[in-house]
């Protein structure tokens, strides 16, 4: 465990917290002192690792399923979050999934489901965090805020992808979702970010990382030259959500080696 826990006393929900990103970012609130709820879709073993995980570092933790973009399903899992810790102080938004295709080839249901996970669910659950945020108020103590919600978005809320329109589109929405509730829910001091985390090594883009061809024409995106690791991701989402951060609200962090600083002009234009 971390010395310094910033966010003890708190509790967190994060969804997709099974795998990837959300499970980095689950670890790292939890080794900052919060009880976190891992929301799952499909894999309850892989989420119930990782609240072993937890629990073996001293944390709490508990698996929790629902399909966020199922309003009965995420108001049970709220449900069951305040039996299980009473409230909620911190939700992060991350579920998300890709169904790439050609921009002509592409389905409805590609369509539907990309938009479904990533943009709608962020609405089902936020609405349900702020509710309660708003009932309870700042609690004296614990942070200065009445809540905290992380969207997760990715550089591709503002990089344009070919071949992912339906991803794009959704990350584009985020965009101007967190900021229009941000904007709403601060008198209530209740604080909105995003996080638009660019090649971060996890399953969504296995294939862009698992061969050392691949690896390099990635990297070629990249002017830090690494790919990112959930734990970066992690790291900075405790921040964000900590006191430390108390003034950020209504914007996007993105965390990406550069990425968004188009790097083909480096030598070009
Ligand atoms: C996508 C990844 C991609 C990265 C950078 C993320 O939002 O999910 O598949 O590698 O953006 O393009």
């Amino acid at each position: 465990m971390e010395s310094i826990q910033t966010l003890k006393g708190q509790s967190a929900l994060v969804t997709g917290a099974d795998s990837g990103i959300g499970k980095g970012v689950a670890i790292a609130l939890a080794n900052a002192g919060a009880s976190v709820l891992i929301n799952y879709v499909h894999n309850h073993d892989a989420a119930q690792e990782v609240v072993n995980e937890i629990k073996t570092t001293g944390g709490t933790a508990f698996a929790s399923h629902a399909d966020v973009s199922k309003e009965e399903e995420v108001q049970a899992m709220f449900a069951e979050m305040y039996k299980q810790y009473g409230t909620i102080d911190i939700l992060v938004n991350n579920a998300g999934l890709q169904k790439d295709s050609r921009f002509v080839d592409m389905t409805l249901d590609q369509w539907n489901t990309v938009i479904s996970t990533n943009l709608t669910g962020q609405f089902l659950c936020s609405r349900e965090a702020a509710k309660e945020f708003i009932r309870r108020g700042v609690v004296e103590g614990r942070s200065k805020a009445a809540g905290k919600i992380i969207c997760m978005s990715s550089v591709h809320e503002v990089i344009p992808w070919a071949g992912h329109v339906n991803y794009a589109a959704s990350k584009g929405g985020i965009s101007m979702f967190m900021k229009s509730i941000a904007q709403e829910l601060a008198p209530h001091k209740i604080r909105v970010v995003g996080i638009g985390p660019g090649a971060i090594k996890t399953p969504i883009n296995k294939s862009a990382w698992d061969t050392p061809e691949e690896l390099a024409k990635l990297l070629t995106l990249i002017p830090y030259n690494r790919i990112g690791e959930p734990e970066d991701i992690g790291k900075l989402a405790a921040w964000l959500v900590s006191d430390e951060a108390d003034y950020i609200t209504g914007t996007t962090i993105f965390i990406d080696g550069g990425m968004t600083l188009y790097p083909g002009f480096a030598d070009n234009g």
